[in-house]
């Protein structure tokens, strides 16, 4: 399938994010990535419901919400509500995880599921069918910038070998770290989705876009 590039507009200008979340729309982003925090399951606070539902007026591109909060269950009504397209849940986060990925498909939305990096897979495996994406975390989640965490690429390749196996559409994820240096291996890999903060927003948004975009088809140039 084609690979996918999501913005994390956590390394935007949040003092003008409907402008920021246009200008990497008109750059040649595919999805939006806002990354939600409590100061609890990470050390960083980020934003809520109500700026997501901002985000989700200031642009036609799908809403990938990354919750990175304890107990999600308790706030995926008022995501969805916000505009949503897919949320991720960590399954650290979750008691009942099935419960929750269940709840947000009835919401309309489509569900993932995330795993931090020192989290084995197995965690995950049960409810692969039910998920739309996985998510494997390649730095600890809570700050963007973050050095890559090269030690999670068996386990990346260890899932796509089980979405195959399984026959499944399930999309995999990467998020932290990602750049035109890193992100070659996590293609060969088999990652469907792309989550990229710092190697967007810094500098020329559409050139950074196309180098990370030609870097994720596995060194093959896209013709757009
Ligand atoms: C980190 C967030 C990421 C973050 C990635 O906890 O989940 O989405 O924005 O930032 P970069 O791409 O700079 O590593
Ligand atoms: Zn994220």
């Amino acid at each position: 399938m084609k690979k996918l590039l999501s913005a994390s507009i956590l390394s935007a200008d949040f003092g003008r994010l409907a402008d920021e979340v246009q200008a990497v729309e008109a750059a040649g982003a595919d999805w939006i990535h806002a990354d939600v925090m409590d100061g609890l399951f990470v050390p960083n606070i980020t934003i809520g419901p109500c700026i997501v539902e901002a985000l989700s007026k200031a642009t036609k591109l799908p809403l990938d919400v990354h919750l990175m909060i304890e107990e999600p269950g308790r706030y995926v009504e008022n995501f969805a509500k916000a505009g949503a397209t897919l949320i991720g849940v960590h399954a650290e986060a979750c008691v009942h995880l099935h419960r929750v990925i269940q709840n947000i498909r009835e919401l309309g939305v489509k569900p993932c599921v995330a795993l931090n990096p020192a989290t084995p897979l197995c965690m995950v495996e049960p409810v692969l069918p039910d998920v739309d994406m996985v998510l494997l975390m390649t730095v600890n989640p809570g700050f963007g910038g973050q050095a890559f965490l090269g030690n999670v690429v068996p386990k990346i390749r260890e899932c796509r070998r089980k979405i195959d196996e399984l026959g499944l559409a399930t999309l995999l994820q990467v998020d932290g770290g990602v750049n035109p240096a890193t992100a070659p291996q996590l293609c060969q890999a088999g990652v469907d989705v792309f989550v990229a903060g710092s190697a967007v927003f810094n500098g020329n948004y559409r050139k950074n876009i196309e180098n990370i975009k030609a870097s994720i088809d596995c060194g093959v140039k896209s013709k757009s």
